[in-house]
C-alpha cells in the first residue's frame, strides 16, 4: 500500500530499554499519551525517532539496541553524557523548561554559561536532524516534538527545504515579556517558523507564540499565522486529550477491580483527595499541602475522615531544581514517591472523591483528563488549577482554582467534599463528554492532516 510516511522526532522515544549484555536488550512500549494518539494513525507509516534515554558508549551495544528498536519501528538517536548533561539536564530542563512555565529568570545570564548550554541544545538538535534527514524519504513528513527540539525544524529545512515539517509544543508558550528574557529568543523562533505548521495545547499559548514573533522578531503575524520573508507558517491550538477507552476498559477487570477494592477498604471512613504529579515545581505541591493544611483547620470536623494521598513521582533527578524539598509531615496526608503502574493509577483514580490539580503553570495536564475517564461511576470532583491548560476544556465541569490564592483552594476542598450528588452528577457528565469525545487519536490525526494540507493553504494566503 502507498501509506504516507511519517517521522515523529521527539526527546525521547516511547520505549524503555535496560540492557541485558552486550548485544540483548529488553524493551517495553510507554503507551503514554503520545503513543496512543499516533497508533490511530492508520494511513501513516510511522516511525519514531528520539533517544533511548540511556548512555551507550559502545559501537556493538548502539548496533545491537538500534537492531532491536527497529522491530518497534523506532531509531535512536545516541547522546553521550556530555550531552546529556548539557542538552537534556542543562539546556532542555535548567533554562528552557523554568522559563516557558514563567519560572527561573535568573538563570540567563552568560555568567552562568549559558551560552556553552546553548551551544550543546544545538548541536544535540543537529544530532537528531542528521537521523531524521537519513531515514527521511521524499514525501515523509515530519513532525517534531516539544521544547528540546526547537532548532530541529530550522536544521532539517537546511537539509531540504521541500520537507512537510510540523512542530508541536507540549509546554506552555509564555508571554513575550517572558520569552524576551532569553538570549537566543530570536534564533528559537525563527527556527520555529522554519516549520510549515507550529501547533500548542490553547489559543493563549499560540496568541502568545505569534505577538512573541510580533515583538521580537518583528514579523508580521495573524492569529493564525506569521509571515518570515516571504515564507508562510501556520499557527494553531490543537489541545490534545486522551485514549479515554482504555481508561474505561481497564476499570473493569477483575484485578483493577479486587484492587479498588483493596484501597476502599484501606480507606473506609475516609474520602480520598488525590493528587497526581511529577515532583517538579510546576506542579504546585507545596500550595496543595498548605490549602489542605488550611481546610482541615477551618474544617476541623473533617480531620480523621479525609485523606490527601500525594503521588509525587520523581522526575529529570539530576537537575537541582527537580530534587525539592520533602519535609512534608502533616496529619491527614500520604505521599509516594513512586511512579505508579497504570492498573494500580486507575484504580486509584476510580475510588477518589475529589482531584487536586494546582500546576502553577501546565501545557496542558494529563491527569485531570484521566480522573475523569475513570470517574464514570463514582462522579468525584475535579479542582483544577486555571493555570493547566486542561481549564480551558475541562472547565465548565471542575472547580477552576487560582493554585496560589491558598485561602480560595482550601474552600473549594470543602465545597467538593459536601458537594451534592445531583451537582457532581452534572459536573462530572460535562467533563466525562468531553474527555471522551476528544481523543488522543482525534488530535494527531487533526494536527496530521492540517500539516498535510499545509501547502495548499499557504498558496492560498499568498
Ligand atoms: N503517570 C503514571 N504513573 C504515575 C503518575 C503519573 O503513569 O505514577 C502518568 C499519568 O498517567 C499521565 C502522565 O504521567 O499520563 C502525566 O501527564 P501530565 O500531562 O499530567 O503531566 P506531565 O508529567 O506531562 O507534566
Ligand atoms: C513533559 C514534557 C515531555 C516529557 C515529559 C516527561 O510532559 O512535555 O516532553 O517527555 O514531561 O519528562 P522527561 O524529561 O522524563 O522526558
Amino acid at each position: 500500500p502507498s501509506h504516507k510516511g511519517l517521522l515523529v522526532v521527539a526527546n525521547r522515544l516511547p520505549v524503555s530499554v535496560i540492557r541485558i549484555d552486550e548485544d540483548s536488550w529488553q524493551l517495553e512500549i510507554n503507551v503514554g499519551g503520545l503513543v496512543s494518539a499516533i497508533a490511530g494513525l492508520r494511513d501513516f507509516q510511522v516511525k519514531w525517532i528520539g533517544w533511548a534515554g540511556v548512555i551507550v558508549s559502545d559501537e556493538a551495544g548502539q548496533q545491537s539496541l538500534t537492531k532491536a528498536l527497529a522491530v518497534k519501528k523506532c531509531i535512536p538517536v545516541f547522546l553521550n553524557e556530555e550531552i546529556v548533561n548539557q542538552y537534556y539536564n542543562g539546556y532542555c530542563n535548567n533554562i528552557l523548561w523554568p522559563l516557558l512555565h514563567y519560572f527561573g529568570h535568573d538563570r540567563h545570564s552568560a555568567g552562568h554559561g549559558y551560552q556553552s548550554l546553548f551551544d550543546v541544545y544545538k548541536k544535540a538538535n543537529q544530532m537528531f536532524a542528521d537521523v531524521v534527514y537519513k531515514n527521511y524519504k521524499d514525501g515523509d513528513m515530519v513532525w517534531c516534538h516539544d521544547y528540546h527540539l526547537m532548532l530541529l525544524p530550522q536544521c532539517l529545512k537546511e537539509y531540504n527545504s521541500k520537507m512537510k515539517i510540523g512542530w508541536f509544543l507540549h509546554t506552555p508558550f509564555p508571554s513575550s515579556e517572558i520569552q524576551k528574557i532569553l538570549p537566543s529568543r530570536s534564533e528559537l523562533l525563527r527556527s520555529v517558523l522554519a516549520a510549515d505548521m507550529v501547533g500548542f495545547h490553547t489559543f493563549d499559548y499560540a496568541r502568545h507564540f505569534v505577538t512573541a514573533c510580533i515583538r521580537i522578531l518583528g514579523l508580521e503575524g495573524t492569529p493564525e499565522a506569521v509571515e518570515n520573508q516571504g515564507k508562510l507558517t501556520r499557527i494553531s491550538a490543537f489541545p490534545s486529550g486522551i485514549d479515554s477507552d482504555r481508561f474505561i476498559q481497564v476499570l473493569k477487570l477483575p484485578r483493577v477491580q479486587d484492587y479498588m477494592k483493596e484501597l476502599r477498604d484501606r480507606f473506609a471512613g475516609r474520602k480520598v483527595v488525590l493528587g497526581v504529579d511529577r515532583l517538579d515545581k510546576i506542579k504546585g505541591i507545596p500550595q496543595k499541602i498548605l490549602a489542605f493544611e488550611k481546610f482541615l483547620e477551618e474544617n476541623p470536623e473533617w480531620r480523621e475522615k479525609v485523606v490527601l494521598l500525594q503521588i509525587a513521582v520523581p522526575t529529570r533527578t539530576d537537575v537541582p531544581e527537580f530534587t525539592m524539598e520533602k519535609e512534608w509531615k502533616i496529619s491527614d496526608m500520604g505521599i509516594f514517591d513512586q511512579s505508579l503502574g497504570f492498573n494500580a493509577l486507575c484504580a486509584l483514580y476510580a475510588v477518589t472523591d475529589v482531584a487536586l490539580v494546582t500546576s502553577l503553570r501546565d501545557g496542558m495536564n494529563l491527569v485531570s483528563y484521566e480522573f475523569v475517564a475513570c470517574q464514570d461511576s463514582k462522579k468525584g470532583v475535579l479542582i483544577l488549577s486555571e493555570f493547566a491548560g486542561a481549564a480551558q476544556s475541562l472547565g465548565a465541569g471542575a472547580i477552576l482554582v487560582n493554585p496560589w490564592n491558598i485561602a480560595e483552594v482550601a474552600s473549594s476542598i470543602a465545597y467538593a467534599l459536601n458537594m451534592p450528588r445531583e451537582e457532581r452528577e452534572k459536573r462530572h457528565q460535562l467533563n466525562f463528554t468531553h474527555v471522551t469525545s476528544h481523543s488522543a487519536h482525534k488530535w494527531a490525526e487533526m494536527f496530521v492532516s492540517e500539516l498535510n494540507e499545509t501547502e495548499v493553504e499557504a498558496q492560498r494566503w499568498r
